[in-house]
């Protein structure tokens, strides 16, 4: 079994934020890669000038799957920290929900994306472009939840994913 401890290794909060950082410039600058893979969709050769917004785009992709790989090993090696005992069943399962749709993505957007680009499957794509709203109604969800646990609640959900467990 899984342990489960009190709180998150310097790793596991370091793989958060960087992960957190990198998805979020995804969803903002990801369309730069559709004007040269829509050229090469049509077969004909990108402008020059498409190529580096589109590398910039899957390279980053990239490194989001390795970090994500590590991040889950880490998370079967030394467990996760359990939801506060005493919050409302619903918003547990709120939480959890959006722990495992931002988990999913992580996996799945980079793997759609490189079906899309690499083996040319427009329709993967398509699938690929779906995850963008929902991964914003995720992260939204799951970053008020964080503050309000914060803020509100005043629990130390928020603290334990910026300091370590000794
Ligand atoms: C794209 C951005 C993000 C992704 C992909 C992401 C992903 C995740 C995942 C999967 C977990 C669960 C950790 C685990 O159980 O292994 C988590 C935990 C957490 N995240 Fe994020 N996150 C993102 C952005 C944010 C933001 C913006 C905030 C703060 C405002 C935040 C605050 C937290 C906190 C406090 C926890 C710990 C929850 C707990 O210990 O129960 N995350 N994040
Ligand atoms: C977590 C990683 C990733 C995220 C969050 C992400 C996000 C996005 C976003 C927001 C778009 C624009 C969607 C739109 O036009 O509305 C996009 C398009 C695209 N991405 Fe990614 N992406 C990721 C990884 C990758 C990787 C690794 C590749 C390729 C190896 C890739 C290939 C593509 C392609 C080909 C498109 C254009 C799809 C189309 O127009 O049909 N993506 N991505």
């Amino acid at each position: 079994m899984t342990p489960q401890p009190t709180g998150y290794t310097r790793a596991q909060i370091i793989l958060h934020w960087v992960i957190a950082a990198l998805v979020i410039f995804q969803l903002i600058f990801g369309e730069d890669i559709v004007p040269a893979y829509r050229a090469f969709m049509k077969g004909t050769e990108p402008d020059s000038a498409t190529l580096l917004p589109a590398n910039i785009h899957i390279y980053i992709g990239l490194t989001i799957l390795l970090l994500a790989v590590i991040r889950l090993a880490l998370r079967f090696r030394h467990g996760v920290p359990p939801l506060p005992a005493d919050e409302n069943i619903v918003l547990q399962y709120i939480a959890k929900a959006a722990h495992i749709i931002l988990y999913a993505a992580i996996f799945l957007m980079p793997v759609t994306g490189a079906v899309a680009w690499f083996l040319g499957i427009g329709s993967v794509g398509e699938i690929h472009e779906i995850g963008k709203p929902v991964i914003i109604i995720a992260v939204a969800l799951h970053a008020v939840g964080a503050l309000w646990q914060h803020f509100v609640a005043r629990t130390d959900v928020l603290k334990r994913m910026l300091r370590p467990i000794a």
